[in-house]
């Protein structure tokens, strides 16, 4: 949520800022804005509105000094107009600040900053970081005294960089409770930012800046306190290139994640399976493997599609490994009662950003109750990956698109694989775990092939493209899918939709059905497959036109829907690797055909980083 950037060096950094801004739109798209340092004073442009807008007006500015910061924002304390875009300034309109996250004293400071004068032209909380940094430079204090001091001051959470045109050859950038990364291009010229997709052009060297870290960056070097005492942080390579985070030929994000969904299995699993021995191999699991040796008890945690893949983990976790597993909205879970034998019970965080404010916040409760932490993470370094005892990447690489794709599916990977290192320490045999790694391996040629059914696919989605509302529904493994389905398509087309456990239509939901709202029907020839079917006739019976996804060509299906998806067979714990394909190419096609920014859903942004 919302995107900061900072740069200093030799080079003009209006470039450098626009395009770093560019890079994180897919953060928040409601306003941006940039400042830089002119001969000693600040200048700053900004707009409601997104990247293109603030270009816009940036051509009638001539913005020329080499260091300077951005923002592109997600709305949280005010509206998104130009007034609350960032950066915001302090009232000698000489200090501006850019800031992620949330003040939660904000009625105090705002109160007690007017009470000493301040004039505050925003509604937003970050504007009064400005002031508060105002009243440390009036006393004289250097940049980074000033920053620390004024931070003192704030409850809540916060990434942030400041400039201050009495000191024009020094950045100043903050971390608590919200990422920043800093990309060290050489000596004299850095790029700080919440993202390192707005870094990798530049450089692939980084430091992940920690809890409480405040960086000061010179042209004659840089510098790291925590607590005001200096530190050394270590440097990292990213390990992934320019080119991921780029549309290539496709026309938006969204397709082109899904298309990466063969290779993103490939590397989920590279170097994690010994088929032929049906073992899966997973760093975080062996680092823990005493402690786990004495869990009884699971609990997942994450939100959104992360709690939708968490639901399908518990199912291979049961099967699998016979752990008693529970799934939790972290939001939920971070406030209740959760009786447990903390000693005994080990918690799964899941998450792509590894940002996620509630997540991070219900691992901490997990933490704060003694239960070892396990991490599922895409992002390499993130809040998550460095809280958790223990964890794995999904190595799914940058995931641009809100609606999560290829992250959902190596999230998927991963639990799979999970639930089959730790069923060969229970109650998994060498030849079922073997059955499944295999299976496993061919899945991506499994993906391919259904992607290649496109036309097919999107021919169907046309059809109902101009449906108010549609229903999901599937049995056992394929009711998260189901609700994962809906996610996608309500988050980029708009349109209502719910997943259901399909026994559960009888008990309600059959009553919204009519000729004008379509279900679609998971049912893979399982152990329920007749029965889904069963469910899929009392919605034909009502008039409701049914598209089922499936992996059998049995008659009596093809018969009672009005269009099939095949899906090839795979083993039946693997399905949904399978099943959730054609959902995700329904949503997006519906989303195109109805002109919407399938990248950029409204009201939403990539990763919530805040409560
Ligand atoms: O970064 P995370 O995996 O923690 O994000 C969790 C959810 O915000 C995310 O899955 C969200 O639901 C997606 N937009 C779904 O497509």
């Amino acid at each position: 949520m919302c995107g900061i950037i900072g740069y200093l060096g030799k080079r003009k950094a209006l470039p450098v800022l626009v395009e770093g801004l560019r890079r994180m739109e897919y953060r928040g798209y409601d306003s941006a804005g940039i400042a830089t340092i002119e001969q000693k004073s600040l200048m700053t442009t900004k707009q409601a509105g997104n990247i293109s807008v603030l270009e816009e007006a940036l051509r009638k500015e001539s913005h020329t000094g080499t260091i300077g910061i951005g923002h592109i924002r997600w709305a949280t304390h005010g509206i998104p107009n130009q007034t609350n875009a960032h950066p915001h300034i302090d009232c000698t309109g000489t200090i501006a600040v850019v800031h992620n996250g949330i003040i939660e004293n904000h009625n105090d400071l705002r109160k007690e900053l007017r009470a000493r004068g301040h004039t505050i032209a925003s509604e937003t909380d970050t504007e009064l970081i400005a002031h508060l940094i105002e009243e440390e430079i009036r006393a004289n204090k250097p940049l980074k005294e000033a920053v620390t001091d004024a931070l003192s001051h704030i409850e809540g959470t916060y990434g942030t960089a400041v400039l201050s045109a009495s000191h024009p050859d020094t950045l100043v950038c903050a971390r608590f409770g919200s990422p920043l990364i800093l990309g060290i291009v050489r000596p004299g010229e850095y790029i700080i930012a919440s993202d390192a997709s707005a870094i990798i052009s530049h450089t692939k060297e980084v430091i992940y800046l920690e809890e409480n870290d405040i960086a000061t960056l010179k042209e004659s070097h840089y510098s790291i306190e925590n607590q005001r005492r200096a530190i050394n942080r270590k440097r990292h390579t990213i390990e992934w290139e320019l080119e991921h985070i780029q549309k290539q030929n496709f026309p938006h994000f969204m397709l082109k994640e899904i298309y990466e969904q063969p290779e993103s299995v490939r590397n989920a699993v590279r170097g994690r399976v010994l088929a032929n021995e049906g073992l899966a191999k997973l760093g975080g699991i062996e680092e823990a493997a005493e402690q786990i040796s004495r869990i009884e008890r699971l609990v997942i945690i994450g939100c959104g599609s992360a709690w939708h893949a968490g639901l399908i983990g518990k199912y291979w976790i049961e099967a699998l490994a016979g752990i008693p597993t529970e799934v939790e909205h972290a939001s939920e879970f971070r406030y209740r009662a959760f009786p447990a034998n903390n000693a005994k019970t080990a918690c799964i965080a899941i998450s792509q950003s590894g940002e996620t404010a509630d997540t991070i916040a219900a691992l901490r409760e997990a933490k704060r109750r003694g239960m070892l932490t396990i991490g599922i993470v895409n992002t390499v370094g993130s809040t998550i990956a460095r809280e958790t005892d223990v964890g794995m990447y999904n190595h799914a690489g940058p995931e641009i698109a809100v609606a999560s794709t290829k992250a959902f599916l190596s999230q998927l990977v991963m639990l799979l694989l999970t639930s089959v290192a730790l069923g060969r320490r229970t109650t998994l045999s060498p030849s079922d775990s073997k059955n499944i790694l295999q299976e496993l391996l061919a899945v991506p040629e499994h993906i391919s092939a259904i992607l290649d059914q496109k036309d097919h696919i999107f021919s169907i989605a046309d059809k109902y493209a101009s449906a108010k509302h549609a229903l999901y529904i599937g049995r056992l493994a394929s009711y998260p899918i189901a609700c994962e389905g809906a996610l996608k398509l309500k988050e980029i087309s708009y349109i209502h939709a719910e997943g259901y456990a399909a026994g559960e239509m009888k008990h309600g939901p059959i009553a919204l059905v009519d000729p004008e709202m379509p279900t679609v029907a998971i049912a893979p020839k399982d152990s329920v497959f007749e029965k889904t079917l069963s469910n899929i006739q009392e919605i034909k019976a009502r008039g409701g036109p049914v598209i089922l996804i499936t992996d059998t060509d049995d008659e009596h299906a093809r018969a009672v829907a009005d269009d099939v998806i095949r899906v090839p067979a795979v083993h039946n714990l693997l399905t949904p690797l399978l099943s959730v394909i054609p959902l995700q190419m329904l949503a997006y096609r519906i989303a195109v055909v109805r002109g919407y920014n399938v990248d950029k859903p409204r009201n939403l942004a990539k990763s919530v980083t805040v409560e």
